[in-house]
């Protein structure tokens, strides 16, 4: 590797939209003679991009900060940034509050970054950025350079922010209000990553994708599902997802797309919260349960075989044992692949802070390992009952076990690893002989020539 080259590690918490803001920041960098490593001893420079979602975010960045006081001290050289929804959070405050911090900047300046890079080190000053405010338009970052990347997969973010306000989410607030982008500025995106950096699987990503241009619409741009319906035509892009699917937002020019564009896959992560009608009423969902499993059931008549995944938060203020039983019991119904599953955690500043029958941590810890444990047994037994199937599976790369065994997914998002000989981004047909409990086994079927 080039020795010349500084380094930069940036270490992501939080979402798939930090995951994305995190290549940014390295892309970004890069003109400034920048490389990605992930090794902090070697950093010259460590970026935190940090999440606010969870409980007690704040002081868990302090203690990340305090470990890398050494780290920090042994180079005067070396610049320590915080960047993420924390960052936006606090603002300049996290200056004050950290001496041996050189940077922080907002979920909407990254394209500020090298400039503030380039004036840390030239000056040796303290930077915080000079722009706090939320975009409020999508004056969209530079589009990726023009360097190969790695594998085959890419996200291409569609909107910013969220406008739902559900009450225990301190998103809205960091992030700020919806804006959607131009739908031909994603398109040229997509086609650039399809047709220079073997990009073959995409996908769309935002808070609330299916909410794009559903509301305040500009003249000419499409909804969700026409967006969709176009991304999907660019040649060479073999498989298309987004996430975040709002319930609400299903409509029904969403199942149209699904039943007539293969290249859609059949997995969407479409959060349901709580199985309850009460607390989704507080928690300001804006759907029943029954309205809920409806779109479900009709979005997989419309796709037969379409994966579902979800985010669950037990313990919400007031929440009684009968109304967490009624989130086992949607667990039943829909048979999530898998869930992404929550403690209820304070957010201060969110509505749900002041609502009433604050449930005792110890209370929401044996909630959350109840249902687990319940979505592990559904998960264990929808994978047992692919084995005896033929499934596509897009070849990632080497499985992370052993070599010769390759790892790919399959359309509904299930990864599997199986033997077999071919090359990453290639399609095959994988016979599924085996399931684990997070992934499945298979060979590939050979096509021999007659
Ligand atoms: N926009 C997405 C989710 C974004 S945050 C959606 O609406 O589904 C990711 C997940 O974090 C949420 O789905 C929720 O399950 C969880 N979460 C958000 N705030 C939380 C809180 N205060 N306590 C516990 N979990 C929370
Ligand atoms: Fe948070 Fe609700 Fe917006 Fe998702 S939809 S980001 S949970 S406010
Ligand atoms: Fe966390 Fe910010 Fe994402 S608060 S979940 S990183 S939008």
């Amino acid at each position: 590797m080039d020795t010349e080259k500084r380094r930069v590690q940036v270490v992501t918490y939080g979402c798939q939209m930090n995951d994305h803001d995190s290549d940014r920041m390295v892309e970004l960098l890069e003109p400034l003679g920048f490389v990605g490593t992930d090794d902090k001893l070697s950093a010259d420079v460590i970026i935190l991009n940090t999440c606010s979602v969870r409980e007690k975010a704040d002081q868990k960045l302090f203690s990340e900060l305090g470990r890398l006081r050494e780290w920090r001290a042994a180079d005067p050289d070396r610049i320590l940034a915080v960047g993420g929804c924390v960052a936006q959070g606090m603002g300049n405050d996290l200056l004050d509050r950290c001496r041996h911090l050189d940077l922080v900047f907002g979920t909407d300046q990254l394209a500020q970054l090298p400039d503030m890079v380039t004036r840390i080190s030239a000056h040796r000053l303290r930077v915080a950025a000079t722009e706090w405010r939320n975009a409020d338009e999508f004056d969209f970052l530079p589009i990726r350079p023009q360097r190969r990347m790695e594998g085959t997969h890419a996200y291409v973010k569609i909107m910013k922010g969220c406008n739902k306000f559900c009450t225990y989410c301190i998103v809205p607030y960091v992030k700020g209000r919806e804006l959607f982008r131009p739908a031909q500025e994603i398109i040229d995106e997509v086609r650039m990553l399809v047709e220079n950096h073997g990009i073959c699987e995409i996908t769309l990503l935002g808070q609330t994708v299916t909410s794009y241009n559903l509301k305040n619409r500009q003249p000419g741009e499409p909804r969700f599902a026409e967006l969709l319906l176009r991304v999907a035509e660019i040649e060479g892009l073999h498989r298309l997802r987004f996430m975040t699917g709002y319930p609400r937002d299903v409509h029904e020019d969403l199942l149209e797309a699904f039943r007539i564009q293969p290249v859609i896959q059949p997995h969407i992560h479409m959060p349901v919260q709580s199985g309850s009608d009460r607390i989704l009423k507080l928690m300001n969902r804006g759907y029943t349960r029954a309205q809920y499993t409806e779109k479900m059931a009709a979005l997989r008549a419309a796709r037969p075989g379409l994966s579902l995944t979800s985010d669950i938060i037990v313990g919400f203020p007031g929440e009684t044992e009968a109304e967490f039983l009624e989130t086992i019991s949607i667990l039943e119904e829909i048979r999530y692949d898998s869930v992404y599953s929550f403690a209820y955690s304070e957010r201060p500043g969110t509505r749900a802070t002041s609502f009433e029958g604050s449930l005792p941590e110890p209370e929401r810890r044996r909630r959350l390992v109840h249902l687990n444990g319940v979505q592990d047994a559904i998960t264990t037994s929808l994978l047992a009952e692919c084995i005896g199937k033929t499934s596509e599976v897009l070849v990632l790369g080497p499985s992370a076990r052993d070599p010769l065994v390759l790892r790919g997914r399959t359309p509904e998002h299930r990864l599997v690893n199986f033997i077999g000989t071919a090359e990453v981004g290639e399609l095959v047909q994988v016979s599924i002989d085996g399931a684990g409990r997070h992934t499945l086994k298979g060979a590939q079927i050979m096509i021999h020539a007659a």
